[in-house]
């Protein structure tokens, strides 16, 4: 695993223009761009940055790393502040968004977005459906996606996705697992403001207590881009 850690002064900008990259060469490459959007507040000035770009998102497979287990109109949503930011502003194909339903039992969500990423993951010879760019943010606590310290997530090793809860409101989540979030092609961290700072020494030192230490592309490269 390659480690690359960038401190930006713009931080908006050069997380767009990672992804903006990332795409380019997923499209020349293989025809497709296979993105995981995180959620939290880091992120939404940087898909409103990418709804301003010119990209092909016809050509674009957008996952989400996590959502929480409420309507995809609540505030809460991960989906909806993705809508608002990005969504909303780009013509990208329905088929293309995978949204977790977090209406649903948090299970059954699940094992449906699960058995999804798979059957996508089969139709490009894979085993683990392989994001060319997965985005994370970090918590103050050290969680990532919505795998929180102590959480049983920390060890799962089979499923991709599971129901999860964590301290951060709302509680009951659904979240992606290292398995699939470390068959990804390049992992980026999006983590702005010098609050956290701290937390990523920790983690980038390799704390097993942080979730986030547990984010380790298995073939991929791992970027942190710290904004000041
Ligand atoms: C979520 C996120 C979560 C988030 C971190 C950082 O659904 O809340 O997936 O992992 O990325 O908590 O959140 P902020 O960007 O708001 O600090």
């Amino acid at each position: 695993m390659k480690t690359r850690i960038i401190h930006s002064k713009a931080f908006v900008g050069d997380a767009a223009a990672i992804i903006h990259e990332s795409a380019l060469d997923a499209i020349a490459g293989r025809g497709i761009f296979r993105l995981s959007l995180c959620g939290g507040n880091t992120p939404k000035p940087v898909y409103a940055e990418l709804a301003r770009q010119s990209l092909p998102w016809d050509k674009i497979q957008i996952t989400f790393g996590d959502e929480r287990c409420v309507p995809p109109d609540d505030d809460d949503s991960n989906y909806k502040m993705v809508k608002k930011a990005l969504f909303d502003a780009i013509d990208i194909p329905e088929g293309n968004v995978f949204r977790i339903r977090g209406e649903m039992e948090p299970e059954a969500a699940s094992l449906e977005y699960e058995h999804k990423l798979a059957h996508v993951a089969s139709r490009f010879g894979e085993s683990l459906y392989a994001h060319d760019l997965l985005l994370l943010g970090l918590g103050e606590d050290g969680h990532t996606a919505s795998i929180f310290p102590g959480s049983p997530a920390l060890n799962e090793t089979r499923r991709a996705v599971i129901p999860a809860t964590g301290p951060k409101p709302p509680p009951q989540r659904i979240t992606l697992t290292f398995p699939i979030i470390n068959a990804a092609r390049h992992v980026c961290f999006l983590v702005n403001g010098s609050g956290k700072a701290a937390m990523v020494d920790e983690v980038v030192r390799g704390n097993p207590a942080l979730p986030a230490s547990h984010v380790k592309p298995a073939s991929g490269r791992l970027t942190w881009l710290l904004g000041s």
